[in-house]
């Protein structure tokens, strides 16, 4: 039997469509049918007034059922059912909390009014899935809102505030109490119903232009964003063809590799951390200490900071500890600068960090963040302070970035509550976190670590203990690769090219010299001794720090900075020249695919070792760690889904 996802029941004269598909209301093909009936029911009754169209649960509708998209659609589609609610006989309301996104909002702009509560955003983010709006968004949000929001909302993706949505037309109003009985409300006012389409479009203005342009230079190879700047451009003209335009250039997106690669992060995404030990009751976690505080420990603390938590910061001495406090305080004043907090807030949030020089101030915390120098012997000491001080059953973890989680553990008398925290800088601002888990680690830390993340807003991926974990391991292997080019013939801003090509950002040699080279050097330097003669080994890099060239604070690195810009630089050609003549290699030409594929190959072999080592769980979380790790291209999908390689 059918589910029963749409309901309708009468108040007075006052019909109320309830959606009820949990979890987010999204538009399946039950909903659509559901809706048209719904439809049918209220024209052909004469006690019925007018509509309010609600969801049940959490939220309005978040849009199409994208579950969906892998199959043809069936009737009824969705533009009908919203053409049907436009041509209704009697006024339709929306009353929207939560979300109204994609398909959601599109319902919602084929009802003649609409009411939202003061917390609800309203969408359009389907460019984030490869698509553009597929039932008349492009066409109907540019009749209610200026131009250039309605290119904003469609060409990014990125919601808007009910306050927003208020100021510029796109609702009636905001529902101060009872959100139901407001948009009855509005609903029994507006007597004839008007359709949006009936509008006259905004004006194309000069901003709509410098906005549309923008976004073109930022698409990096994504189609969707030239496909909704087009759409949204036809949707301020005549609106039967933008219509028929926008549904079939819907339909081709859905179908393209693009759109496919974009979905299967959204789902790879929800899907990281579907693991057992993430289910179980976590840990208290109120209060968090961090230790060291330099640019991890600064962004790790501002980070909880800003999610409600109060946090102890622990440096070497009072005058470090100072210093950790300036950070700290810096990245508070920033989100204050950019309207995330307010004056009280600001206030609040400083009020409930500390930074000391003594670990007993740790005595309460319940989990405590190690940020400190990248150095075993140190974060030694650093843990063995944190098992005196801390008490029984708090969780110690660590940032590190390719130290061994289980030696670090070792260094307590309870290692099941040693972890893994690894952010990735600026930690208040990067959504990724790896969750390292060591062999001997508790599953209710591994609960703690998830409901950490969760409170924090990141995206979390467990992953098992090896130098590097998964994104480093991997964007080593890339580095190496990378450098194995340069030694047979390519130049560095060659590789750059090729890769922003294929969709990355930035190179990975402007990468290095953007993050300094020194650090890298000094690994490099320690690991000499226990380097296999074996192993191939270029020597470039290292020739590039002897002379002094750290990078883009040293004013040269794999480019020069003489004007600002990355410029290459003929030094760099003559070291690179130098090494290649000492290596033996005779150099020769590469063209960009053979750049790609060869950095792609690196990266899908050690993302294959990854996997089969158990220190990922799935692939899925592989293209989740090095999409939003390190930029990997996102309307590729990933590295493993752009090699075939997924769970399905
Ligand atoms: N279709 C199918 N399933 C969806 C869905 C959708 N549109 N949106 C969310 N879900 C599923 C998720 O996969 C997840 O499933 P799971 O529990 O099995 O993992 C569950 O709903 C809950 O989702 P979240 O974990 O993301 O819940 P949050 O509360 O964190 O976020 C949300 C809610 C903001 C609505 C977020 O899910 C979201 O952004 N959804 C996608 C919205 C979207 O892109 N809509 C446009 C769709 S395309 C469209 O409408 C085309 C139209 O123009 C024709
Ligand atoms: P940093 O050098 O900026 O800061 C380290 C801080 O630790 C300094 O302020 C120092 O005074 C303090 N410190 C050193 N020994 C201490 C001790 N015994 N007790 C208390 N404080 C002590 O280093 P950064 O970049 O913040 O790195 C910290 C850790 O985070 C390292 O393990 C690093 O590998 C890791 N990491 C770094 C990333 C980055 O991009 N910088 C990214 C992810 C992880």
């Amino acid at each position: 039997m059918r589910p029963m996802t749409v309901s309708l029941h009468h108040d007075g004269a006052c019909a109320i469509v309830t959606i009820d598909a949990p979890p987010v209301n999204a538009i399946s093909q039950t909903v659509r049918q559901g809706l048209l009936d719904a439809v049918a029911a209220c024209d052909a009754n004469p006690e019925v007034q007018s509509v309010v169209l609600t969801c049940a649960g959490r939220t309005f509708v978040a849009g199409a059922d994208i579950r969906e998209f892998g199959a043809p659609p069936q009737p009824p589609h969705l533009p009908d059912v919203v053409t049907a609610i436009e041509g209704a006989t009697k006024p339709w309301v929306a009353a929207i909390h939560g979300m109204a996104l994609g398909g959601g909002l599109e319902l919602a702009l084929g009802c003649h009014g609409r009411v939202a509560t003061a917390e609800a955003k309203l969408g359009l983010p389907e460019v984030t899935l490869g698509l553009i709006p597929g039932a008349g968004g492009t066409v109907r949000l540019p009749r209610l809102v200026p131009a250039e929001m309605a290119l904003d909302m469609v060409a990014t993706g990125k919601p808007v505030t009910a306050q927003a949505a208020l100021a510029a037309g796109l609702i009636d109003r905001t529902a101060d109490a009872d959100l139901l009985d407001a948009a009855k409300s509005l609903a029994t006012t507006l007597g004839q119903p008007t359709p949006t389409l009936s509008r006259a479009p905004a004006p194309i203005t000069e901003a709509f232009e410098a906005k549309a342009k923008s976004l073109l230079s930022k698409a990096r190879g994504q189609l969707s964003i030239p496909e909704a700047v087009e759409a949204v451009r036809r949707g301020l003209g005549s609106a039967p063809e933008a219509l028929v335009e926008e549904r079939a250039a819907f339909l081709r997106l859905k179908s393209s590799d693009q759109s496919g690669a974009l979905r299967h992060i959204f789902f790879a995404e929800r899907s990281t951390l579907k693991d057992a030990r993430a289910k179980v009751p976590p840990r208290p976690l109120q209060s968090v200490g961090v230790v060291g505080g330099g640019t991890m420990g600064a962004g790790i603390a501002a980070a909880c900071l800003l999610s409600g938590l109060s946090v102890t910061m622990v440096e070497r001495d009072a005058e470090a500890a100072a210093l950790g406090h300036t950070r700290v305080e810096g990245i508070l004043s920033q989100s204050r600068a950019r309207g995330l907090l307010s004056d009280g807030q600001y206030d609040d949030r400083l009020s409930a960090f500390r930074a000391v020089a003594d670990y007993a101030a740790l005595g309460e915390a319940d989990l405590a963040i190690e940020a400190v120098f990248e150095d075993l012997d140190v974060k030694h000491g650093v843990f063995a302070q944190l098992d005196r001080h801390m008490r029984a059953g708090a969780v110690l973890a660590t940032n590190t970035s390719y130290l061994d989680v289980d030696q670090i553990a070792a260094a307590t008398r309870d290692p099941s509550r040693v972890i893994g925290l690894h952010f990735f800088s600026p930690a208040h601002i990067m959504k990724l976190l790896e969750i390292v888990t060591p062999a001997a680690v508790a599953d209710d830390v591994v609960a703690t670590a998830v409901a950490l993340s969760k409170r924090l807003g990141k995206t979390a991926v467990l992953a098992g203990v090896c130098d590097g974990f998964v994104a480093n391991r991997i964007m080593t292997a890339y580095r190496r690769e990378a450098d194995y080019l340069l030694e047979e013939g390519a130049l560095p801003w060659q590789v750059d090219g090729a890769m922003r090509d294929y969709g990355f950002p930035m190179g990975v040699f402007q990468m290095q010299d953007l993050a300094g080279l020194d650090i890298a050097w000094a690994m490099r330097k320690r690991r000499a001794a226990t380097r296999p003669d074996t192993e191939r080994y270029v020597t470039i890099a290292d020739s590039l720090c002897k002379a002094g060239r750290f990078g883009r604070k040293a004013g040269a690195g794999w480019y020069a900075y003489d004007g600002g810009a990355p410029r290459p630089d003929p030094e760099v050609v003559r070291i690179i020249g130098t090494a290649r003549a000492a290596s033996g290699r005779t150099p020769r030409t590469f063209g960009d695919p053979e750049i790609m594929d060869r950095i792609l190959g690196a990266m899908t072999r050690e993302a294959q070792a990854v996997l089969a080592e158990g220190i990922a769980r799935t692939p899925e979380d592989i293209d989740v760690v090095m999409v939003n790790g390190f930029s990997f291209p996102r309307w590729r999908g990933g590295p493993m889904y752009a090699a075939g390689i997924t769970s399905a």
